[in-house]
């Protein structure tokens, strides 16, 4: 099945909304992004220019390509500029109620029946947000992206009860046509990647927070002895830590078990401001760049 997508319409500058409009671009779709927090659009401008500058330097993406794939993209600050749009994926906050009341006004916007509504939620219920779209609901679905959203292969397709199948095929076209691997996973809480990850980070926090080992150590650990990338405290800072609180409270509501409880270090980390890479401290002190 073909995904039948012309223009892509992004919602957020942020890390996952640029990285998702960078990818469709390369992959040469046109892609029209919006965002309406002040300064959000250069920002986002810049990470592209960065970002593609390294895969060129890495002799992944020519330069007549990367140059290419950023004409493709347009800004826009107001929602309803998104015109011709026939595939909306949405990376705003994380919160329900402003996906609920942003899927409504989608839905409204952009009544065409082939119009799909993705969400890249990491952990929000697909069906809750779809109910969002009223009559709509059939043309929702997850697309869950992961950050660095240029380097990760994986998009997670999470369908909700109420989408269409063949919207779900189209989803699985799209993240082929993007360079992506997709996998689907049912609308349950975390899906598939946040209940397996999360909980394993969280585990970490335990262990630091009764001195099993200090967090060097405890990624170190991980890295070494099971070749993750980076160990789970690093990626923690990485994903940004009040995101982790947030996901884990998400699977201890929704599956009813306090064993998801964040760790109370972790949520002592996150009252002190420190969550991460985006504040320059969370587990660890960024190192000035
Ligand atoms: N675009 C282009 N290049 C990029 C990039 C980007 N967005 N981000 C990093 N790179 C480049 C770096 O510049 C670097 O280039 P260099 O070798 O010339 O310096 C190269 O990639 C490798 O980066 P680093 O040397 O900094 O570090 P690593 O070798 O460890 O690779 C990584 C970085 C790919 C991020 C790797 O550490 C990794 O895979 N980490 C795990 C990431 C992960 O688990 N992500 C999922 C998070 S969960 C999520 O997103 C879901 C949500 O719901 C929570």
């Amino acid at each position: 099945m073909s995904h039948g997508v012309s223009k892509l319409g992004v919602l957020g500058a942020g890390q996952m909304g640029g990285g998702i409009a960078q990818v469709a671009a390369v992959a040469g779709i046109n892609v029209t992004v919006f965002d309406s927090f002040p300064g959000a659009i250069d920002k986002c401008k810049g990470v592209h220019k960065k970002s593609l500058g390294k895969l060129v330097e890495k002799g992944k993406i020519a330069q007549g390509d990367a140059d290419a794939a950023l004409a493709r993209i347009s800004f826009v600050d107001k929602l309803d500029a998104l015109t011709g749009c026939d595939w909306i994926v949405e990376a705003v906050v994380e919160d329900a109620g402003v996906k609920k009341e942003l899927f409504t006004k989608l839905a409204a916007m952009y009544p065409g029946e082939n119009v799909v509504l993705a969400s890249n939620t990491s952990s929000i219920s697909i069906t809750d947000i779809a109910t969002g779209a009223g009559a709509s609901a059939h043309r929702v679905i997850g697309m869950h992206f992961f950050n660095p959203v240029p380097l990760m292969q994986l998009v997670e397709v999470i369908p909700a009860l109420q989408t269409s199948p063949a919207v779900k095929d189209r989803t699985i076209a799209l993240a082929t046509a993007m360079g992506k691997t997709p996998l689907v996973a049912n609308d349950r809480p975390g899906f598939i990647s946040n209940r397996v990850l999360m909980p394993m980070i969280n585990e970490a926090f335990y262990a630091w927070m009764e001195g099993v080992a200090e967090p060097e150590a405890i990624d170190g650990i991980m890295k070494l002895g099971c070749n993750f990338p980076m160990g789970p405290l690093r990626l923690a800072d990485f994903i940004g830590l009040d995101t982790c609180v947030n996901i884990m409270n998400v699977l201890a509501d929704g599956l009813n078990n306090d064993r998801y409880r964040p760790c109370p270090l972790l949520k002592q980390l996150v009252t002190a401001g420190r969550v991460g890479d985006k504040a320059g401290r969370g587990v660890y002190v960024l190192a000035a760049k």
